[in-house]
């Protein structure tokens, strides 16, 4: 709703008066929301309760206290009954004379979550079976002057999955059957359009919502309703003009096969405001709909362009397309930003295989960034902007240029998409279809087309969606029989090709054909095709984007991970602080892991374990009966998280303009699993639930960063020293310090200063520093010393001695085998830095060098300008930002640090 928009009545007066007609109108669209205070029952347990619209039956219900909060505790399986059960939403509401007197009343539900038989007066309006489409009944003849009464019955979507389940199993059976056993959830989501992550996922619970989770509303019209606006920009051959193909489709006349009417479009650009008026008359066309379609071209001069976070300025236009009927009074109209930029991805033919890459304005780009899992379980608490501005903020702020919008959630709200266009944040847009086989029945491919149709149409103006990809993980499953599907693989694969690629290839083409489209991730892209659809390895590193995951080899070590075109996922568990821990539960007991609640949460078969083996490659866990062990195992875990996907980033990147000698390389994507929590809960974010960083997220912003220096020990231990650059200028005289300190001093030991130019879109071995393998030898880095000694830290500084690339750092040997002696961490000093009391300078002190020094404020929301840092000066300076103003005596009392051999965790 937000996007419509009432002009004041002699702003339009005026503007009719001089461009159109002496016609004077009277009045407007007729719209009446039906947003606001329901009541919701369930008549055989006597419930009948306020509820909100939008909203949804768990948050109803916590609000009326039925329910705890369900995201307490056990209170996921605790109140699973509510999901068994069917709940009726209903309300009164009085409609005028005036809006009676229209020819067409339709009752429009953005979005409905997702069984529901609708009912005015009793009398049966329609049913609803789609969470992702808008629905739009014709009511004119149900409805009365005065009082009227809506109902909407939601039957539960447990049960409506598992009839339709039953019913599709007399043809064949689409697995998987249920989720795995350890998420604790429900059966045969893939056979319903609901949200695939609402009946549990490996990082969340089940919730399997129901409710009006959009809003609702009653428009009344005699002339017609500008539906939607698509935007299709081009840059015109010769290179000088945009091209804006603007669609604007516009709602059936019950009482018409044409619309007439007046079209205008305005467009702000930075030299003048554009109008362009059209008389129109339409007819429907060959797919049913009413659309106006013109193109209009502009200079180039005329605009800036948009540009990914690190690229420039993601510049944005308003462009006004009103549709009115200047005879029969009306006027709608939308707002949108566009953005002017190209997108291509390319897939080039190179000696094995193709290469894999954006290119934005014509500049091949590295994408950096992170999985987007849904904002929230709830569906209706999904569209919470605060929540959704902090996360996409979070990944500006660490040089993020991507985002993946992930194939088991939902199409997000308007405002997750606005403020990527805003903040210049690339979206990878799936089709919400993840991990499953799916059935091909005429009805539900038909809604699935209804549903590609909506969803592409609302969000195809947005210059922040780069791609769009179908499913998430079903190309792969499916040829590696993840379902038990090689009975009889043609069968699942003619369905395959008749959903993802008949169906919503061809619905995206229709509605959109400025964007690159995928049928899967990972995918081997224009070579799937070319297989039909589902190659013989989906996640070759020759083609495409791979998902990679390991947790029984070292995350520490480079050998453990793939060289490929693309890593669109990849990732690692770990716990959330203590803090966020305790916001879930309240006894102390439930840290361990081994406790009733934290089994509960995990969701990823002998993620715990794995977690350990992959902590003890590196670190020495304290004995179990230490009394800070479980606070020790979380930030441990953060610890092996953060280096991990570090080393795994860093890697990825170094390949960036480099073949290895099976021709494997030129990366140029780096997508890590996952930003967001949907509970508190061990899982693979880097911001939890309570939205604070994990000591990954502070981790991502320097292996994101624009310029890294990197080490990159081989199999012989070898380190080879890279430079990887994403600028696109070079960064002429540089100098790098490549510094070899011993665990005990803070002087280094030996230093060595090169000059180099960092080059633009680049990463270039810069040297190599030998073995560290045999013990005493003066030609290796660690002298004399043994490589349990010495590690390696590098600077790069340009000739202004400013930072070029964050400092970075090499451990030649597992820490567990280096014998460290326990530094002593103190926050020496804390002063206020700005008159408001949001931004604190921290003063730290160490005596010897310390390790993933890591800093936390209770009950404080802010965050650090570091943490998880290495300490090798004996003081450092970290900055704290609180989101609100905050007296520093709370800070100072707050304020604790640990480190790796700090004895109480964190
Ligand atoms: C919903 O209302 C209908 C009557 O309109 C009733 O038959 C049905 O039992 C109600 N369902 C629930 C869950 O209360
Ligand atoms: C809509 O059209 C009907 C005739 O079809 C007319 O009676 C009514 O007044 C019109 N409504 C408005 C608000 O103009
Ligand atoms: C609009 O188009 C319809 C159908 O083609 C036609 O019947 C009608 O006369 C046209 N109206 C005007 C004003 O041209
Ligand atoms: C949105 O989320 C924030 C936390 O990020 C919370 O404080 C706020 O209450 C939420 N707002 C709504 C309307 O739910
Ligand atoms: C496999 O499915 C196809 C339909 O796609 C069918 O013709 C064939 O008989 C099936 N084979 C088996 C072994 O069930
Ligand atoms: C903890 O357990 C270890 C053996 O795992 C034992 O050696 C040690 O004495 C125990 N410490 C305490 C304080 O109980
Ligand atoms: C460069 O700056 C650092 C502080 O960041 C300082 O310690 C160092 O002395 C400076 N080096 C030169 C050559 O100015």
């Amino acid at each position: 709703m937000a996007l419509w928009e009432y002009t004041s009545f002699i702003k339009w007066l005026v503007f009719l008066n001089i461009f159109l007609s002496n016609c004077v109108p009277t009045n407007f669209l007729k719209i009446q929301d039906l947003r606001g205070v329901w009541d919701v029952q369930n008549l055989k347990r006597g419930y009948n309760l306020p509820a909100s619209v939008p909203g949804g039956v768990y948050s109803d219900l916590m609000k009326n206290k039925i329910i705890d909060d369900v995201f307490f505790k056990s209170n996921d399986i605790n109140t699973r009954w509510v999901s068994k059960i069917n709940w009726n939403y209903t309300r009164t509401f009085t409609v005028s004379e005036v809006l009676l007197s229209h020819s067409n009343i339709n009752l429009v539900f953005d979005g409905i979550d997702t069984f529901a038989r609708i009912k005015i007066n009793d009398k049966h309006v329609g049913v609803t079976e789609n969470m992702f489409v808008r629905y739009i009944f014709d009511v004119e003849s149900y409805l009365q002057p005065g009082t009227n009464t809506i109902e909407v019955q939601f039957i539960s979507p447990v049960r409506a999955a598992r009839l339709i389940f039953e019913k599709q199993a007399h043809k064949y059976v689409v697995p998987p059957l249920c989720v795995p056993e350890e998420y604790h959830g429900e059966c045969h989501v893939n056979h319903i359009r609901k949200m695939q992550a609402s009946f549990a996922w490996d990082w969340g619970p089940a919730f399997p919502s129901m409710g009006i989770w959009k809003p609702v509303y009653l428009e009344a019209y005699n002339s017609s309703v500008l539906r939607d606006v698509t935007v299709e920009i081009r840059s015109d051959t010769a290179g000088d003009h945009w091209d804006i193909t603007v669609n604007v489709y516009l709602a059936k006349n019950y009482n018409k096969d044409f619309i007439q009417g007046t079209v205008i479009f305005r467009l702000y650009t930075d030299i003048e405001k554009l109008t362009n008026i059209y008389r129109i008359n339409i007819t429907k066309n060959v797919e049913g709909d009413f659309v106006f379609t013109q193109t209009i071209s502009i200079s180039k001069s005329y605009v800036k362009l948009w540009w990914p976070n690190g690229y420039g300025e993601p510049n944005l236009y308003i462009l006004k397309v009103s549709y009115m009927d200047v005879n029969k009074n009306e006027k709608s109209s939308k707002i949108l930003k566009v953005g002017f930029r190209t997108v291509e991805l390319v897939q080039n033919a190179i000696q094995s295989g193709r290469t894999f890459y954006f290119k934005i304005n014509d500049v091949p780009l590295f994408a950096k960034g992170s999985n987007v899992i849904p904002i929230s379980i709830l569906p209706e608490l999904g569209q919470n902007e605060t929540t959704i501005r902090f996360l996409l903020q979070s990944a500006k702020d660490v040089h993020m240029n991507m985002l993946r919008v992930w194939g088991g959630g939902v199409y997000e709200s308007d405002v997750l998409y606005q403020t990527a266009d805003e903040m210049g944040l690339m979206l990878w847009q799936d089709f919400m279809f993840a991990c499953s086989m799916y059935p091909s029945g005429e009805a539900f491919l038909s809604s699935i087309r209804t549903e590609v149709r909506h969803q592409v149409r609302r969000l195809q103006y947005h210059p922040s969606i780069v791609l769009w990809a179908s499913n998430n993980e079903n190309e792969a499953a499916l040829r590696g029989d993840w379902y038990n599907t090689n009975w009889n693989f043609t069968l699942f694969h003619e369905d395959y090709v008749k959903l993802y690629v008949d169906t919503i290839r061809d619905e995206v083409l229709l509605n959109d054909k400025t964007r690159p489209f995928l049928t899967s991730s990972p995918t081997n892209g224009i070579e799937s095709d070319a297989e039909d659809y589902v190659a013989s390895d989906p996640g070759s590193n020759f083609y495409g984007d791979v998902h990679f995951y390991n947790y029984l080899f070292d995350g520490w070590s480079t050998l453990t991970y793939p060289v490929n075109r693309f890593a669109s996922e990849f990732g690692y568990q770990s716990l959330p602080s203590t803090d966020t821990l305790f916001t879930a539960t309240d006894d102390p007991d439930d840290l361990s892991t081994n406790s009733a609640f934290l089994l509960n949460r995990q969701h990823h078969s002998s993620g715990y374990e794995e977690m350990q083996v992959l902590i003890e490659y590196q670190l020495n866990l304290p004995s179990r009966n230490n009394t800070h062990y479980n606070r020790i195992f979380a930030y441990y875990s953060q610890i092996i998280q953060a280096m991990s996907v570090k080393i795994e980033t860093e890697y990825y990147r170094q390949w960036r303009s480099n073949l290895n000698n099976v021709g494997e390389g030129l990366t140029m994507g780096a997508l890590y699993w996952q930003l967001n929590d949907v509970w508190v809960a061990p899982s693979w974010s880097s911001i939890d639930f309570k939205n604070n960083w994990k000591m990954i997220h502070y981790y991502a912003k320097k292996f994101f960063a624009p310029v890294i220096v990197k080490g990159d020990k081989d199999i012989s231990n070898n380190v080879h020293i890279y430079v990887v650059s994403d600028l696109l200028k070079p960064v002429r005289n540089s100098v790098l310090d490549i510094i070899m300190f011993t665990w005990d001093s803070f002087l280094p030991l030996s230093q060595r200063t090169l000059k180099i130019d960092v080059l633009p879109g680049f990463s270039q071995r810069i040297t190599t520093v030998s073995t560290f393998a045999s013990v005493s030898n003066t030609n290796e880095p660690c002298g004399n010393l043994q490589a349990t000694d010495c590690f390696l830290y590098f600077t790069l500084k340009d000739d202004n001695n400013e930072t070029v690339a964050p400092d970075n750092f090499v451990f030649p040997v597992p820490l567990k085998l280096v014998k460290l002696q326990k530094p002593t961490v103190k926050i020496i000093d804390v002063r206020q830095a700005d008159s408001a009391s949001k931004v604190f300078e921290i003063e730290i002190q160490t005596d010897r060098i310390a390790l993933f020094v890591w800093l936390s404020v209770k009950n404080i929301r802010g965050l650090f300008s570091d943490n998880g840092f290495l300490q090798v000066t004996p003081t450092k300076m970290i900055y704290f930002y609180a989101e609100e103003t905050t007296p520093m005596i709370s800070i100072k009392s707050s304020l604790a640090v640990t480190n790796l051999l700090g004895d109480d965790g964190i």
